[in-house]
């Protein structure tokens, strides 16, 4: 009896240890695959209106993470208007195992921000009013607060910005059944009632460091 606990122990902790190890980052790795990354996403993960692809740089690794199991299992990526999110969805999928989504958004987590020009003209003064009630999800700086499940918002690009608001507020991201804080973020979205304010608001998200 003692000695099938003993063996029962020593195979928890092999799997825990084996969890363990999985579990960390492997930084070399992870420059390795966000090569596949750069090449829409550019070298320093500074994004691309061209190729409509955010920045990712210095975003934090948790959310990166999440946003790559949500592409993976079709949470994201999979509504039939969503044109954008279906071109990172097969790419997402690519990304062989957990250690792989793991190592790659580690990896975009360690690149230094990126300063994506503006490329709207919004009201910065009537944005930052309405920016009051986002803050108390994604921070007074738009930096991101990770036990709300809030991404940064700050060093994105506006076009970007804008266009998942819209995204939010038609359903095209954040209805799946399970996108569970992209359904939060959706009721948020529909706050902002016109285009105008969608654009005032971005307007005054860029302003932020
Ligand atoms: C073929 C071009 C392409 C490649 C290659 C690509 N992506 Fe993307 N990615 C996109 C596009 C386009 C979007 C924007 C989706 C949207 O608008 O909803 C995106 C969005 C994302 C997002 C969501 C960001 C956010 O703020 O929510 C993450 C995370 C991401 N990509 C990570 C990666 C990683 C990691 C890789 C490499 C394994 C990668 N991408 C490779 C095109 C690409
Ligand atoms: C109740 C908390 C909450 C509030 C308030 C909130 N958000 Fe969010 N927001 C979230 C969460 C959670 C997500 C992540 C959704 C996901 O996982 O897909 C998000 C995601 C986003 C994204 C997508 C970012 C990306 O990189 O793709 C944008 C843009 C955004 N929010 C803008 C706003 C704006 C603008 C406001 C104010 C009008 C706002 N949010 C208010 C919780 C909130």
């Amino acid at each position: 009896m003692k000695k099938k606990l003993a063996n029962l122990i020593l195979i928890v902790a092999t799997f825990f240890g084996a969890w363990m190890v999985s579990a960390n980052p492997d930084a070399v790795e992870g420059a390795k695959l966000f090569q596949m990354c750069a090449a829409c996403h550019g070298q320093s993960g500074e994004g691309s209106q061209n190729l409509n692809t955010p920045a990712s740089a210095g975003q934090s690794q948790w959310y990166v993470k999440q946003q790559l199991n949500n592409f993976r299992a079709g949470i994201r990526g999979s509504h039939s208007e969503d044109t954008y999110g279906r071109q990172m969805r097969p790419m997402a999928a690519m990304l062989k195992d957990e250690q792989a989504v793991i190592n790659v958004s580690n990896f975009i987590a360690t690149l230094p921000l990126t300063n994506p020009k503006a490329t709207l003209t919004g009201d910065v003064s009537a944005g930052k009013a309405f920016y009051g009630i986002c803050a108390s999800c994604h921070g007074a700086y738009g930096e991101g607060i990770a036990a709300l499940n809030a991404p940064r918002l700050s060093h994105q690009h506006d076009w970007y910005i804008v266009r998942q608001i819209k995204n939010f507020k038609r359903g095209i991201r954040g209805s799946h059944a399970k996108d569970f804080y992209g359904n939060q973020m959706r009721s948020m979205a529909l706050i902002l009632a016109t285009d105008q304010q969608i654009d005032d608001v971005t307007a005054y998200i860029s302003t932020l460091d």
